[in-house]
Formats: C-alpha cells, structure tokens, sequence
C-alpha cells in the first residue's frame, strides 16, 4: 500500500544547543523512519529561535544535514513583538508559549499575547502551546483579532470540547493531537516510570483520552511533539518532559486502522492533508511512503533513528510498518536504512539571507 509522505508539524529537534538530545541530521532520519517526509521544527533551542541570528543557525543546520523536508518555527518572546514579524515569510510560522515547558519561551505577560496576535500576520500560521484555562484565551484571542490559531497538542476532555463549541461558532481555530495523548493515559505511568512519563500536556485520564476518540471530527491533525530528551535526563533528577515520536507515530496509526479504530482516510487527512493547509505548505513532487499494512512487529528503541534512545512505546506489538520512502523522485529509506544524504532536505520557506 502507498501514503503520500506524512507532514509533521510539531518536532523539536534541539539544534542548537541539544545535540546531545538530536541534531538535524539524527531526528530527520527519524522522520524518514517513521513515514514522515515534511517537518515543523520548534524555537524552544538552546538559544532559542526569536530573530534572524538564531533563526538562521537553525536553518543553516538544517541545510547541511536534514535528509527531509522542513520549516522552523521563530518563537514569540517579550522582546520581539514588532521584529518578528518582518522574518514570518522565511518561518513555519509563529509558537507561542502561554504555558511553562521546556525551555525559556514562556511569556508571562497576557499583554505580550494580545500584541503577538495582533502583528503576527494573519497569512502565516500562528501556534500556541496553551492549556486548559490559557486553552479558553487562546481561542478568545484568536476571535477577537480574527486571525486563524493553531492549537497544539490537545490532551483533555474539557479542552476538545471547548474547541468544538468555538467551531461551531466559526471562530478560526484548528487543533492537532498527539499519539502519546490518543494511545498512553495516566493509568500507563506506572509501566513507563515515574520520570520517563514526564511530558507536557501530562498524561491524562482514560475519559479524556476517550474524549479524543469520540470527537476525531475536531481533531484537524495529528502531530507527534518529537521531544527527545536523553535516558539519563528522563531517569535522572529533574526529568525534563517530552516523548519521541516520530517513528512509532504512523505504526501506531495503522495499528489502530488494523483494529478498526481509524480509517487510512482519517489518517491522510491529519497527517498531511490538513497540515499542509493549514501551514500553507507545498505539495512534495513524487513523494510517497510503502507500507506493509498486515506486518506485525514489537517496536524497540533499539533500532531507532532518534539519538535519545528510548521510547514510551517500548515492546508494544504494531500491526503495519514502513517499508521504503521515496522523496521527489529518490527512495531515501528503504528496509531500516537511510538511502540518502545529509543535507538533501529542502527549506521549504523562502531564503534567509542566503540560507535555503
Ligand atoms: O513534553 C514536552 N516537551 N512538551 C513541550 O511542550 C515541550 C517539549 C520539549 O521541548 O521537550
Ligand atoms: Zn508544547
Ligand atoms: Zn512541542
Ligand atoms: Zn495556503
């Protein structure tokens, strides 16, 4: 059976500043591995992605060693209110922060959030990481200034439901959901461990987990939030929060399409149909992914892309595998091995100052 090549969203992939975590080169060969031939890399780096220096060291670490195809996101911060703007064209688009996670985005004040949803232009794509309450401004926000919002990763009952009010009334907001948050409740903590289970939006009840499912209709995409943080990091002493993902996302789908709980269609729709609207992003030429939708398979870490070496997925048997990706005309994985080089990912936004 053939895909188009899935389209992620929502990766981290830590360069600069966490290579120890991934580099370009370790998580788009990850992407490749899991099906997914576009991603959308976050701004929380070490510095963090907020002017054209920053954005054009990630970008020119991309250039040498992404093997798919990409944008970075610019992060929204106190200092950049007016400035960011002018970078949006050579952006996947603008995160903003409302809540604390990993890194230093956060932005404490509520006058900051009306601001950057004011001079954002409203043509490029505007996200934000808000939960619960700061979920309910967001979506407020985005009917006030009548600019399209993307809200990422919904976890709760309460939070989908809100949503699907605020569509119903037309306001412009779209949402994605993680695999971890369609697949691992908190009742899969114990089995994972305490520190390893860390992830923001938490793990969360078997009913909001259930809620998802029965509202997939408001679910426009699906997206991992590859957050790779180190074994030693995840079983230390202030375990950071966040989950690989890219290469059991799409075998966890297919699991679910082999049990009847999702539809090759629904699939499609989320993970490239619909991020390609909604991210303004290209059609890729004569890129597709083989998969084996009946072979069953335990997944391990252990023959992963990812340098963070684990998974919460750990030993979960998958019914459907990638077999071979080709990307513009050329197979760039095929049997487990990456089939091309460093660097043959494209910037799909304009060039910054040079950097494609
Ligand atoms: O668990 C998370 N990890 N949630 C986030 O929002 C950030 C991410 C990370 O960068 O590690
Ligand atoms: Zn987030
Ligand atoms: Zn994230
Ligand atoms: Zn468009």
């Amino acid at each position: 059976m053939r895909t188009p090549g899935l389209i992620d969203p929502h990766v981290h992939m830590r360069e600069p500043g966490g290579e120890h975590k991934e580099d370009w080169e370790s998580g788009t060969r990850a992407a490749l591995a899991g099906g997914v031939t576009m991603v959308l890399a976050m701004p929380n780096t070490k510095p963090s992605v907020t002017d054209s220096d920053t954005l054009a060291t990630a970008l020119s670490a991309a250039r040498t060693k992404a093997v798919c195809d990409y944008a970075q996101f610019l992060g929204a911060g106190s200092g950049n209110l007016t400035k960011a703007a002018t970078l949006a064209p050579f952006t996947a688009g603008l995160k903003m922060y409302l809540d604390q996670t990993f890194g230093t985005l956060k932005l404490n004040n509520m006058e900051d959030w009306l601001n950057h949803f004011r001079n954002w232009p409203s043509s490029s794509p505007l996200c934000v990481h808000a939960e619960g309450p700061s979920l309910a401004t967001a979506i407020l926000l985005a009917e006030l200034t009548n600019r399209p919002v993307h809200l990422c990763h919904i976890s709760l009952r309460s939070e989908i439901l809100l949503i699907k009010a605020a569509k119903e009334r037309g306001i412009p907001v779209t949402c994605e959901v993680t695999p971890h948050h369609l697949f691992l409740s908190q009742d899969d903590v114990s089995t994972i461990g305490p520190g390893r289970s860390e992830v923001r939006p938490m793990l969360a009840s078997r009913a909001d987990v259930q809620a998802l499912w029965d509202n997939l209709e408001y679910i426009d995409c699906f997206a991992t939030d590859h957050a790779p943080h180190t074994l030693q990091e995840k079983d230390g002493e202030n375990p950071p929060p966040g989950f690989p993902g890219l290469e059991s996302a799409l075998p966890l789908y297919l699991t679910a399409a082999a049990e009847g709980r999702l539809t090759i269609d629904d699939i499609i729709t989320r993970s490239v149909t619909n991020p390609r609207r909604i991210f303004h992003l290209p059609e890729q030429p004569d890129t597709f992914v083989e998969i084996d939708p009946q072979a069953r398979w335990t997944f391990s870490a252990a023959n992963t892309y990812t340098r963070c070496g684990w998974s919460p997925f750990e030993g979960y048997t998958m019914t459907g595998r990638v077999i071979s990706v080709t990307l513009r005309g050329k197979v760039v994985y095929q049997d487990g091995k990456i089939t091309t080089k460093s660097g043959s990912g494209q910037n799909i936004r304009p060039a910054l100052n040079g950097i494609q």
